[in-house]
């Protein structure tokens, strides 16, 4: 230890070099600090992050259990595409994509594929991917022009998917949701497809309002268009939240592999999955849905291992997680943790209608998640946007929003009950809710609304 670290070590804490000085924000800086001090100053910063237990904006787990904890401890340092240094996990992450086959009905748990990823945003690019070189080996097949994919899906669809056809130049057709058609629902749907749609993307939990897209009904409007026009157009079920919730409290609705067209199925590991951020996983019903030439080999046991993924290295800690919270509750702790989920919903959602101002766009029946907005002639005086910061003064976080293109002038504000958030915390948001909301009708003159915007994004 050199003389000057010695003296900070004893200097007192905040007025040591480092914490007596602005903590340098663009530039690595030139000396190193002292564990304790580096250490300090992350957390004095991060202690003006948002309490994650109270953020009702997110999907993401932020509750897991002690044990949880030291899986993760113990696992941190394992990298997922180090196959052969980390065979176990490597065999964990098979068991699990296996067991969520079986979960969403494949018919053949064998013959299908899947893979664990960073998240449903890379799962859903994967299987966008598969969907494209699918078709593009189907046309190229016939001598047909590649140049113009085009993938449909509704207009409340996860930024996710506009990145996909952004990134691997796809048209994005877009169905829009209307008051009528709340979601995509396959009205219509013969006026967006033609021979150049490389897929339908359905949603299990839209991510606005928690709805579930009636995949089976789609799955038919798709049927009557390929008796039709001879169109085979494969599905893939975004269900992000959604397929970690109907298996278990809806499990008489078909969404998935029960029904032929669905050749893929994402989910969210790291939300109902109740695994903390940092996992996604997509399973392919039948292994011929997955084109061959998109998938790479690793070596794993003297031997080498097909992976298809967006990244290179990634954490495996979360996939030993995944298998852990598989292990520790079982189909039956699910149902009671997701059916406690909703039912927390359904008492936010049935407080909330009562109070008078608000309707509810739809109860967290679906998965437990819920929007509602203002009463039309409520108020002129106050908007849901008032009603999130007088909220965020309390500490929750219940973003409002516009909801997507052709609803934009509709705003919406949304509950997501997760793992975590306990009937009395729900009480207390109930409560806050309804105090907050008289004080905004008390006013006798209109809060200020310039400059409002979301700071909210799907
Ligand atoms: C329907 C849907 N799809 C995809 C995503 C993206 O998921 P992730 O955050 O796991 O990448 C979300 C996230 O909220 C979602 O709701």
């Amino acid at each position: 230890m050199s003389a000057q670290e010695i003296q900070d070590d004893r200097e007192p804490e905040f007025a040591r070099p480092g914490e007596a000085t602005v903590a340098p924000r663009t530039k690595l800086p030139q000396h190193e600090s002292l564990p304790e001090t580096a250490k300090q100053i992350v957390d004095d910063e991060t202690m003006l992050d948002g309490n994650s237990r109270l953020n009702l904006a997110t999907f993401v787990g932020t509750w897991m259990d002690d044990q949880a904890r030291q899986v993760y401890e113990a696992a941190f340092d394992k990298n997922m595409i180090d196959k052969d240094e980390y065979p176990q996990t490597a065999a964990i992450e098979d068991r699990c994509w296996h067991m969520l086959a079986d979960l969403w009905n494949a018919p053949d748990a064998e013959a299908s594929i899947g893979t664990s990823t960073i998240g449903s945003s890379e799962a859903c690019m994967l299987a966008g991917l598969a969907f494209k070189r699918r078709w593009q080996h189907a046309r190229r097949a016939e001598g047909k022009d590649v140049s113009k994919p085009n993938l449909v899906m509704s207009s409340a669809v996860q930024v996710c998917w506009e990145k996909f056809c952004n990134y691997f130049d796809v048209e994005p057709r877009l169905v829009p949701i209307s008051e009528d058609h709340k979601t995509l629902d396959g009205h219509d749907l013969q006026r967006y497809v033609d021979e150049n749609t490389i897929g339908v993307v359905a949603i299990m939990g839209v991510t606005y309002t928690g709805m579930y897209e009636p995949v089976a009904q789609i799955a038919k409007a798709l049927d009557d268009i390929q008796t039709a026009t001879g169109l085979d157009i494969p599905i893939h079920v975004d269900g992000a939240s959604g397929a970690m919730i109907a298996p278990f409290l809806q499990p008489d609705l078909e969404w998935d592999f029960r029904l032929e067209r669905v050749h893929s199925i994402s989910t969210s590991g790291h939300k109902y999955g109740l695994v903390y951020p940092g996992l996604g996983w997509v399973v392919w019903r039948d292994k011929k849905w997955l084109p061959d030439d998109l998938v790479f080999q690793v070596s794993y046991l003297g031997g080498s291992m097909p992976t298809f993924a967006l990244n290179f290295s990634r954490p495996g800690a979360q996939v030993l997680l995944q298998y852990y919270v598989f292990l520790r509750l079982g189909f039956d702790g699910f149902r009671t943790v997701q059916q406690e989920a909703q039912d927390t919903a359904l008492f936010l959602s049935g407080g909330i209608a009562k109070i008078g101002a608000f309707d509810l766009w739809n109860d967290g029946s679906d998965i437990p998640v819920f929007a509602w907005r203002l009463k039309a002639g409520h108020t002129q005086n106050w908007n849901l946007y008032h009603l999130q910061d007088r909220l965020r003064m309390k500490g929750w976080l219940v973003p409002a929003y516009p909801m997507p293109d052709d609803l934009t002038d509709l705003t919406v504000q949304r509950i997501v009950v997760r793992n975590g958030l306990s009937r009395d915390l729900a009480a207390e948001l109930l409560a806050d809710i309804e105090t907050e909301t008289a004080y905004l009708d008390g006013l006798e003159s209109p809060m200020p609304v310039e400059a409002q915007h979301p700071a909210f994004h799907h």
